[in-house]
């Protein structure tokens, strides 16, 4: 069965893990990167994200979950991209975790097109999938989605299901939390007492959430002559 979830599940585990256990000390990496390189780059992405969400509506929590999905299998270097070629390689796509985000990846290929014609191999895969998940946050947090209605949907928040903040923190301390892990929050004093500050302070829980999604994208960046700029995001370049 499938479920659809809000983009708040298991964000607390992205706070615990990227909060405590990773640290940026030899990223090198900056702002605003594509500034002169192809500084058309955000307006692309911002326009072909916001228009997909307003139809789309369950997409958004998809290319969250697939920004942690790519970064946290080896870094963030879009190899859940790729597809497979056959002859029995398996690719990350092939996953069963990511079968749910199969109606994610349409969206690279049309940024990537669009980049490629003002930008030839200029901007990376990886970072595409990081301004669609930050655009997709943004979206969500500046318009107020009409709630479409889902057969077989659960919620993780039935709250506010659609609206990105800190409810889910409310029903998990009320033991509504849905999976496994959800529950197991509550298994860990450092858990708990975090999961209380995030439920009392709904601004807290976006800023924190920001500084997480931030040090989750910097998780194995290949930088300078590290990797290459893909011309198709599903597969890698010819000559190499
Ligand atoms: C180890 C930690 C995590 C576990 C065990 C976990 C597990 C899961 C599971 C089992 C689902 C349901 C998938 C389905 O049946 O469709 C799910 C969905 C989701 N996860 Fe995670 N997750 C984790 C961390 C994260 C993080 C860090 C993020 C955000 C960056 C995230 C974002 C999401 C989103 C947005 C969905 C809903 C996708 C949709 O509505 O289609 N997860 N997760």
């Amino acid at each position: 069965m499938h479920c659809h979830y809000s983009t708040k599940i298991s964000c607390f585990v992205l706070f615990f893990i990227f909060h405590c256990v990773i640290s940026c000390g030899e990223c090198n990496l900056v702002r605003n990167f594509y500034a002169k390189s192809c500084p058309q780059v955000e307006n692309i992405v911002r326009n072909i994200t916001w228009n997909r969400a307003a139809s789309h509506p369950t997409l958004p929590p998809k290319w969250l979950r697939i920004q942690f999905h790519d970064c946290f299998v080896k870094g963030c270097e879009a190899s859940l991209l790729l597809d497979g070629l056959g002859h029995g390689v398996e690719v990350e796509k092939d996953d069963c975790n990511n079968f749910s985000l199969v109606d994610g990846y349409d969206i690279y290929d049309e940024i990537k097109v669009k980049i490629e014609k003002q930008c030839p191999q200029t901007v990376s895969c990886a970072d595409i999938i990081a301004l669609v998940a930050r655009d997709s946050i943004s979206y969500q947090l500046l318009r107020r989605m009409c709630e479409p209605n889902f057969e077989k949907t659960v919620f993780f928040d039935p709250i506010t299901s659609f609206k990105f903040d800190n409810a889910y923190y409310k029903l998990l301390k009320q033991n509504m939390g849905m999976l496994t892990t959800d529950a197991a929050l509550l298994q860990d004093e450092r858990a708990i007492s975090v999961v209380d500050e995030l439920l009392l302070d709904n601004e807290l829980f976006l800023k924190e959430f920001g500084k997480s999604m931030v040090k989750l994208a910097t998780i194995g960046v290949l930088t300078g002559e590290d990797g290459e700029i893909r011309k198709n995001c599903r597969s890698v370049n010819k000559n190499t």
